[in-house]
């Protein structure tokens, strides 16, 4: 029954709605000791509907405590969006003498046009006023969406990155004032063009190991065939009013190859000038099925975003936020074979009943075309997922193909991920209850994809199947 409580399933250290439904992650900005995270909700119903900014903050990006809505639907739905800190009132709107947080959001007017608008907050985001000379920015087209804002020191400007959807392009916008906005340039039918794209973003990240940046454009795109990818990424460079490509139009570069993450986007003002992201932890494509009550759709962990020099060029990497390597673990292990075909329980970890953890391996040699965690249920033991790299085609799976309830027919059961040549074979996973988020290979691989297991526990074990598996170390943290 769709109407009883499914907490089993609610992650711990994700975050969802106490209820109701949620999409996109928008207007998110660390500021004044929080990490705030608006979102698309429907404030009154578990389905997508009533499009409204939910709100909540965290200090350590991992427990969530959520806020009343932010800004309500009226004729027009509140749909993606950002939040900047207007750090010299620019805008000239609101309180002088009191801190300004703007947001600039996509209203929709259902089937008929997206503008983009405004509204302010004087306390560091609590309530919020539509602005009243809204739209801030109108080209009278029916899909035009998602605003995405970041200063730009160089030109003395504030940049907004905003998406075409069906033409697959993004319009880059300046201003001065957040509220007057001028055309710059446009980028697109590049990459990968098989799907609309939404919810961009334009992001300075820094090279691994040098004291290099460069600038990645990164889009959404969920489209109508089974294969899609949710999101891509460009790299190249911005000279403050175009975007430019240093890959053949048509690389494709993914963020992540499972099924369940989408519309990430940048914290604003993050600390130590860090870029840091979540994203949406579902898919268009059977949201409506996700079998909780009373929430529906929740956020992925923080990841930590750079880029990293490998055999095949430059590829994004993508670490958690917090840094689990900074915590002790509660469980460590290191220097073992695990033989073919068999499973090697881990022993004594008392986390089972909560599903909820971490899994950082090191896999220092393998013949195995499967090497990595395989957890099972403890009273059906035909219930299990498996989580690692197959040596043999060289690529990162995972497979939910046993995992509990199959909620519908693009519920792929396995999502596979090439390797990065070059890159060590290590990977972190975190479980937290539906949610599993494998970041590999220094986190240059990614695959998040949810599960609905109908066992209450489970027990974890490292398996080798088609060759032994050498272990360079295993540690396990449990996270509450
Ligand atoms: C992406 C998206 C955005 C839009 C929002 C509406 O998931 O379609 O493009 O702003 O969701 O809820």
């Amino acid at each position: 029954d769709a109407q009883h409580p499914t907490e089993q399933w609610r992650p711990k250290v994700h975050f969802s709605p106490q209820k109701n439904w949620t999409n996109d992650p928008n207007g998110m900005i660390y500021f004044k000791g929080y990490y705030h995270l608006f979102f698309q909700h429907n404030p009154k119903g578990n389905e997508w509907g009533n499009m409204s900014w939910g709100h909540a903050r965290s200090k350590d990006l991992l427990h969530w405590e959520e806020l009343p809505v932010a800004i309500p639907n009226g004729k027009e739905y509140i749909f993606s969006g950002c939040v900047v800190w207007d750090k010299y009132h620019a805008s000239g709107l609101g309180n002088p003498q009191k801190d300004l947080l703007i947001a600039i959001y996509t209203a929709d007017y259902p089937y008929t046009r997206e503008e983009q608008h405004l509204a302010f907050s004087n306390d560091d985001g609590l309530t919020w006023t539509k602005y009243e000379g809204n739209p801030v920015l109108n080209i009278n087209y029916k899909d035009f969406r998602d605003p995405n804002i970041f200063w730009h020191e160089e030109s003395k400007q504030f940049i907004m990155a905003v998406a075409k959807p069906f033409e697959y392009k993004i319009s880059f916008y300046g201003s001065k004032n957040l509220i007057k906005w001028e055309l710059l340039s446009e980028f697109g039918k590049q990459g990968d063009v098989g799907m609309i794209w939404e919810c961009p973003s334009l992001q300075y990240l820094p090279i691994e190991g040098s004291t290099q940046k460069k600038w990645v454009l990164f889009v959404s795109s969920q489209g109508p065939y089974k294969d899609y990818v949710g999101m891509q990424y460009f790299i190249g460079d911005f000279d403050g009013k175009k975007f430019t490509n240093e890959n053949d139009e048509d690389t494709k570069l993914y963020v992540d190859f499972g099924k369940d993450f989408y519309a990430a986007v940048p914290f604003s003002n993050a600390p130590k000038n860090q870029n840091v992201w979540l994203g949406w932890m579902l898919s268009w494509k059977y949201a409506k099925e996700q079998p909780t009550f009373p929430w529906k759709g929740q956020m992925s962990l923080a990841r930590k975003l750079s880029l990293v020099e490998s055999n095949q060029g430059l590829r994004l990497q993508q670490k958690f936020v917090p840094d689990f390597d900074r915590m002790a673990p509660s469980f460590e292990a290191s220097n073992f074979v695990v033989k073919d075909s068999k499973f090697k329980q881990i022993s004594g970890m008392k986390f089972l009943k909560d599903k909820t953890y971490a899994v950082d391996v090191k896999i220092s040699g393998s013949k195995s075309h499967f090497s990595g965690l395989l957890i099972k249920g403890k009273a059906n033991e035909q219930e299990w997922i498996k989580i690692g790299f197959d040596e043999k085609t060289m690529k990162w799976k995972i497979d939910r193909s046993h995992s509990g309830k199959i909620i519908s027919d693009f519920f792929d059961g396995l999502q596979v991920a090439p390797a990065v040549d070059g890159m060590p074979k290590n990977f972190k996973v975190v479980i937290d209850r539906s949610t599993v988020e494998l970041l590999a290979q220094n986190g240059t691989v990614a695959i998040s994809a949810l599960r609905f297991p109908l066992d209450i526990e489970e027990n974890v074990y490292l398996i080798s199947e088609g060759g032994n598996t050498q272990i360079q170390q295993i540690k396990i943290w449990e996270l509450k």
